[in-house]
This record gives C-alpha cells, structure tokens and sequence, in this order.
C-alpha cells in the first residue's frame, strides 16, 4: 500500500498526535497532559512538523504510520530542531523515517533554517547517520537523590544569570522559559558562583541548566552537593544534557551521580 507525507497542519493539527507518538513509543506512566505540555515546551510547530500516512487522507488517524516532531525554538535558530521521529512497527525499514525526515528538511529550507539538530537516543543514531546527519556532541543524563527536608521554594530566574557566563550543561531555553513557575525553581549558590534552574517533573527534579563563574571543581562539586541537600529527600534528581565527557562529569561520577540515558546532539547542514 503506498504512503505519502504531510504537514501536522494538513493532517488535523498536533494535538491530535499524541495516540500515534504513544503508539511508537508506548504510553508508559506518563502523567496526564505531557504531550500538551512537550509541543509547548519544545515549541513545536505544524508546519514543520511531519505525518506518514496510507492512502490519501491526512485527516484520518487511522491512516497514521509515522512522524517527525519538530519547530523552530528561537535559541537553536537559524536551526530546526527535531524532538522525536517514530513509525509503526509494522511500517519499519521501508524508508518511512528517511522520508519524514527528507520532507521536514525541504519544510526547513523553505522556512530560511541552515540544518536540523536533533538529541538522538544511541538507537536511532544508525537512522540519521544514513540520513546525513553529523556528530555534533555526545551527553549523558545523570542521576541522583535529594537528600533534604523540603521542596525548594525559591522563584525562577532567567536563562541568563549576570556575571555567570560559564555554561556546564543546559538543556533547552524554552523549555525552561515555558514551564509554569509554579513547577520550577532556580537554586543559586552566590559564594560558589553557581547557579541551577530546576523543574518538577511529577516526583523527580529535572536540573536543566547549571551556570557558574568559576571553573574551580571545589566549587562546582560543593554547588551540586547543597543542590542535592536542598531537594526532598529520595526525589531523582536529573541533570540533563550533560556532556559526557568533560571534568564536571567526572567529578559528579565520582560523587555518586549514574549515568541513565545517553543522547547524541547531531546535525543535518542543509
Ligand atoms: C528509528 C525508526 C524511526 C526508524 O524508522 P524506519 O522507517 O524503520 O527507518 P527507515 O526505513 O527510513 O531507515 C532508513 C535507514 O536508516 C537506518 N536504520 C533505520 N532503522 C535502523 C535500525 N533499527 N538499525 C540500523 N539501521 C537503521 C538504515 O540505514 C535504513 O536504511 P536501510 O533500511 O536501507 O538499511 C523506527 O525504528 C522507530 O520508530 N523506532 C522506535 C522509536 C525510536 O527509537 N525513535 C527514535 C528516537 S526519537
């Protein structure tokens, strides 16, 4: 049977993707909500955005056999990123996923974008390696435990902390930025200059970006130590997008963090 590819915008909008990433992907335990929240947080688009589908109905879910997440976050441009490509099951090794992502590349010169980055899990590496893209850098997540009393009550700041320009691991702005401040908090340690920009995500803590001034591995290790002792106590704490091979990783390592998923930022030019 054959298949074509469509903008989300043609295919009904991107809401409505949600039971086709959760067929690719599994619906697990994810909390109710957390594709709303992911296409808000990621600032994906329907424009960008691509479906495979059979026949030739877009509109039609059940007609549904892959996708490509995708928009334009005003900090990676003049990139595209991708947030995610799934197909069916059934529907794998037919060239499906390197048609998705041919489609959004055409969608992403039109738009003015010079390459699409994407955070490639080490098992989709062999797919977009086939399809031109490059290593850019390899990250880790690390995990470990809060070990203190309360839920931290401090408000977000900014992305940008002043007179902290060093940068050990930051995930996305937006997603920092489009997070309810209800849900988020900034821990900052002004005698190590070191700054972190948490979220709650359900039970566990998710450190997003971590600033300093110093390079000073005293500092930054002692930094990471209060932020564990000011979390509750047994939460996960998550520091995401972590290089994977720096001195700060080591150093968290040796402190007790474990590496839980791996994920390589790589590049299409276009
Ligand atoms: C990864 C995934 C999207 C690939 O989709 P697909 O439609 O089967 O991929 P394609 O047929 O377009 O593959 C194009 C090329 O990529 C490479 N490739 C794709 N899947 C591969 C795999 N499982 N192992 C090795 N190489 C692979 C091959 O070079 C392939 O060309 P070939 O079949 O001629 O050898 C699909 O397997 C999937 O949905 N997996 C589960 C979700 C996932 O892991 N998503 C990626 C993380 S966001």
């Amino acid at each position: 049977m054959s298949w074509s590819i469509a903008a989300a915008r043609e295919a009904g909008g991107l809401a409505g993707l949600q039971t086709l990433v959760e067929g690719v992907f599994g619906a697990g335990d994810r909390p109710a909500g957390w594709f709303g929240r992911k296409l808000a947080r990621e600032c994906l688009d329907d424009a960008l955005t691509r479906v495979a589908f059979v026949g030739d109905d877009p509109t039609d879910p059940r007609a549904w056999i892959g996708f490509v997440l995708a928009g334009r976050p005003p900090s990676r441009r003049p990139a595209v990123r991708a947030a995610g490509v799934g197909v069916l099951a059934a529907w794998r090794r037919r060239g499906v996923a390197a048609a998705l992502l041919d489609s959004l590349a055409a969608a992403s010169v039109d738009l003015g974008a010079t390459a699409i980055e994407v955070a490639a899990s080490p098992g989709a590496l062999p797919l977009y390696r086939a399809c031109g893209f490059v290593d850019v850098q390899a990250t880790t997540t690390l995990l470990a435990f809060g070990r203190g009393a309360h839920s931290p009550s401090s408000p977000p700041t900014p992305w940008d902390t002043p007179r902290q320009p060093l940068e050990l691991h930051g995930y996305l702005q937006e997603a920092w930025e489009r997070t309810p401040d209800a849900e988020r908090t900034t821990l900052a340690w002004p005698e190590l200059a070191v700054t972190h920009h948490v979220c709650r995500e359900g039970r566990a803590f998710a450190v997003h970006r971590t600033v300093t001034a110093s390079t000073g591995a005293h500092a930054l290790d002692a930094a990471f130590d209060h932020l564990l002792e000011r979390l509750p106590d047994g939460a996960p704490v998550l520091a995401l997008a972590v290089p994977l091979v720096s001195s700060i990783t080591g150093s968290l390592r040796s402190a007790g963090w474990v590496d839980v998923q791996y994920a390589a930022i790589v590049r299409r030019p276009l």
